[in-house]
């Protein structure tokens, strides 16, 4: 008999035919009310499987007694309602490491387009601009100060990508990590105040929860940068959208938004940031290699081997 998988959400394709094909797939939607789902099938579902900006919470997870496990396709799994499991002794899995290097390219992606203006240059060509005058200077990234928030495995990579520019690097983080060639900072507030760019690379969830709050943005200040590449609850986006409204904080570089896939209106009038659709993972190898993940975690789970990427 073929163990019985509920699906909640949007899954790349690729997963979804490897799940109906080893799998009794059941698909449902909605992460926090388990209507909808037939009383029959909630019995019989003994695994669950979800992407991260969906994941799953007490709602549904209480709606299934014989759940075994939740594969997360992210390796933020702040969506899924973590405590509940471990309550419950059911495993979470995530998917780190294979989309560390896309996730940290698209921070210096972000940087290097908030820097060196580089959506607002290509507008300027196509909209024949360029006939008229030269583009006014962007600024470079070499030889600046970087504070990275979250010195994790992204975090780090980040910090590898810095390093040939030239910057100084600078991190904090609940701990110090003196193995790393970079300088600790105890206090978000002292080290934006340190720095020229501040990346977040930190997990999301309660723990960061507005950590990037107006402090912060005045500390970075109205020559700062902020790339957010974590995830949009870790800023206050109120606060955000006014301090770039107001010149307060220099420009913004962000792939993560509080409401996604909505987006303050305010941000979108602005040329002084760059927006992306949350798209650090987003590409071809990548995806591919998340779902390779959830797909064999799973398969672990019901060999009886050991999970490959447990949370
Ligand atoms: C993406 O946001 C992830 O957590 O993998």
């Amino acid at each position: 008999m073929k163990p019985e998988v509920l699906l909640v959400g949007t899954m790349l394709p690729m997963v979804v035919s490897e799940l109906e094909s080893t799998y009794v797939l059941h698909h449902h939607e909605n992460p926090d009310d388990p209507s909808g789902l037939a009383e029959d099938v909630r019995g019989r579902v003994r695994a669950l499987v979800t992407y991260g900006a969906v994941g799953a919470r007490r709602p549904v997870l209480e709606v299934l007694p014989k759940l075994e496990i939740v594969a997360c396709f992210a390796v933020g799994t702040d969506a899924v309602d973590v405590a509940h499991c471990r309550g419950r002794g059911i495993p979470v899995t995530n998917t780190p490491d294979v989309l560390t290097d896309c996730v940290a390219d698209m921070a210096l992606a972000l940087l290097l387009a908030v820097q060196r203006r580089i959506v607002a240059g290509d507008s300027y060509v196509r909209q024949g601009r360029w006939l008229e005058a030269n583009m006014p200077l962007s600024r470079r990234i070499g030889r600046h100060r970087a504070g990275i928030f979250g010195m994790g495995r992204i975090g780090q990579a980040v910090a590898r990508r810095l390093l040939p520019f030239g910057c100084e690097v600078h991190y904090c983080g609940p701990n110090a990590k003196p193995e790393l060639p970079y300088t600790y900072h105890r206090d978000l507030a002292s080290m934006a105040a340190a720095v020229d760019f501040l990346l977040l690379t930190c997990p999301g969830g309660a723990a960061t929860r507005h950590a990037v709050d107006r402090r912060v943005l005045d500390a970075l200040g109205p020559r700062g940068t902020l790339i957010n590449v974590s995830r949009g609850s870790v800023v206050d986006e109120a606060a955000l959208v006014a301090a770039l409204s107001e010149g307060r904080l220099g420009q913004a570089g962000l792939d993560v938004f509080a409401d996604e896939p909505r987006v303050p209106e305010a941000l979108l009038g602005l040329d002084n940031v760059v927006l992306q659709p949350h798209a650090g993972s987003g590409t071809v190898e990548t995806r591919e290699a998340m779902g390779r993940l959830v797909l064999d975690n799973l398969a672990a789970h019901f060999a009886g081997r050991p999970l490959l990427t447990p949370v």
